[in-house]
């Protein structure tokens, strides 16, 4: 049944809503919030939704911890040295409230899902711990923590995606821009704490993702990279409803997709891709059990949609996969890398991997190392596995590879990956390449700094002719270990 409102209660409810806004807006003015993020991509986005939220209310950002009002830290629990790098912030943060007792010190992201209320009692400098479904209620919080409270949120929600706030861009080049398409995971893999921090994975309304990459470009922003923990299993049905009921509807959607039954990656890649040919698009992260032919072809037909795949494979052995609950095994993971070559020869593969995971052999780690042979990664993410509290592993395996051989273990793994690493990079010498100004060079300011469409970073002389967000092509003349040298042509 249709709900109908009196235009006058109406009214005088946005009248009250105003009000309220104003008052609070007063109350905070010119309140300076600092914000520090750590973990992956996918924070460092959740920290712009956050500082839009409070810059509604009458925050303004600053890059000064030490004469700030409010000062949150986005937090990581991916493994225990990333909290442990919390914790040792947060001693920092301590020392400036000493100073500034009014300073209200907030914990946002996963550490805060994770140890809920028990930060409070742990950290006592701490005011306000929030989880990631929960910004909304930001201001609210901080109003208890005015009051003399101190305060918790970590209610996770099925819905919620943030699909109406519009980022602010922290430390941004005006040039490249994260842009969340989903939230939380379902996955489970057994080593990995993000289904508990993130909750239950949903994916966000496809009108306010095309809308907010268009916002981008028409601002000057020129890559957007698109983020869930599994881009892959990306899914929209037009019933879905955004949270304050603005559902999507079939006119809204484009024609080809009216009356589909739901929007998959690839359609939503090809959608974002088709709002400008100079909007390069990236993704992160594919999972090697549901990236789909369909999304590689989407990839090969859109030049603007870059030739570079993050797949994590975590493990080359299919014993070690299986415990890891990754539900793919060693010839699936390479018949997607072979997918990948032969429908994109030049697309660029980089991964992740954890050395040392439960009952891994020497012979099973030595796998890891073949797969790395087969594939030939242009970069990878290497880590020691470290045991997460509360995730399956923890429960039903022993963390039993001692330290010293993790280790090692992980070293081998580096020192393959730096030959190959180098080994693709010089693959690119040689040859021009299409490369985004993304501004100037980190050593000098007589060179500028941009990647290519593989992900390779490139060093070039400035061009007067050229300015930072513009294509140029540059022929790659030499290489270091991690950069391509070269000059516009
Ligand atoms: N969603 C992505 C990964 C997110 S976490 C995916 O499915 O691939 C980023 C990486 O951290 C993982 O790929 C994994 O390599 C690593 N990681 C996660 N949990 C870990 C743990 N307990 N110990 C060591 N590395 C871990
Ligand atoms: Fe973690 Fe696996 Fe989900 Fe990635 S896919 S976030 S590794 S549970
Ligand atoms: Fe870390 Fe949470 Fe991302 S645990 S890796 S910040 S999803």
């Amino acid at each position: 049944m249709m709900e109908f409102v009196l235009p006058d209660k109406a009214h005088d409810e946005s009248r009250q809503g105003e009000a309220l806004m104003l008052e609070q807006n007063d109350k905070n003015n010119g309140r300076k919030l600092y914000i520090e993020s750590y973990g992956c991509a996918m924070n460092f986005s959740d920290s712009e939704i956050v500082a839009s939220i409070l810059m509604d209310k009458g925050f303004e950002t600053t890059s000064d911890y030490r004469n700030a009002d409010v000062v949150f830290i986005n937090t990581c629990s991916i493994r225990e040295n990333a909290e442990q790098r919390v914790r040792n912030r947060l001693r920092e943060f301590g020392i400036a409230k000493v100073k500034n007792p009014g300073m209200v010190v907030g914990v946002l992201g996963c550490m805060a899902e994770r140890l809920k209320s028990k930060f409070l009692e742990e950290e006592k400098l701490v005011d306000v711990v929030v989880g990631p479904d929960a910004y909304r209620d930001l201001p609210n919080l901080i109003d208890q923590v005015d009051d003399g409270q101190r305060a918790v949120n970590v209610l996770l929600s099925r819905e919620e995606t943030y699909a109406d706030i519009n980022p602010v861009r922290l430390n941004s080049n005006g040039i490249n821009a994260f842009v969340s398409i989903m939230r939380g995971c379902d996955n489970m893999c057994s080593f990995c704490v993000v289904p508990f921090t993130r909750g239950r994975e949903r994916s966000r309304d496809p009108q306010s993702i095309v809308k907010e990459c268009t916002d981008l470009f028409n601002a000057g922003y020129r890559e957007v990279t698109l983020l869930g923990q599994n881009v892959d299993s990306y899914k929209w049905s037009p019933s879905q409803t955004l949270p304050e009921g603005k559902g999507l509807n079939e006119e809204s959607l484009p024609s080809g997709e009216v009356g589909g039954a739901f929007v998959n990656f690839a359609q939503l890649l090809e959608m974002v891709a088709l709002i400008h040919p100079d909007l390069r698009i990236r993704f992160s992260t594919s999972h090697p059990k549901d990236i789909t032919d369909e999304v590689l072809y989407t990839m090969k037909k859109h030049d603007n949609i870059c030739k570079y795949i993050h797949l994590p494979v975590q493990s080359g052995n299919s014993r070690v996969l299986e415990l890891m609950n990754r539900t793919y095994d060693r010839e699936w993971y390479m018949n997607r890398v072979d997918a990948i070559n032969r429908i994109m020869p030049e697309c660029a593969i980089s991964t992740d991997i954890i050395a040392g995971f439960c009952t891994e052999t020497e012979e099973e780690h030595a796998d890891t190392l073949s797969m790395m042979d087969y594939v030939k990664y242009d970069y990878a993410y290497m880590f020691m596995y470290s045991e997460r509290p509360g995730t399956l592993a923890a429960k039903r395996y022993a963390d039993d590879i001692p330290e010293a051989v993790k280790n090692r273990r992980l070293q081998e793994i580096v020192a393959k990956q730096r030959e190959y690493s180098h080994y693709r990079l010089q693959g690119h010498v040689g040859k021009v390449h299409r490369v985004l100004i993304e501004g100037f060079s980190k050593k000098s300011d007589k060179d500028y700094c941009g990647r290519n469409d593989q992900n390779a970073m490139m060093v070039f002389p400035v061009d007067e002719r050229f300015k930072p967000g513009q294509y140029v092509n540059v022929f790659a003349e030499s290489c270091t270990t991690a950069t391509l040298l070269g000059k516009i042509v």
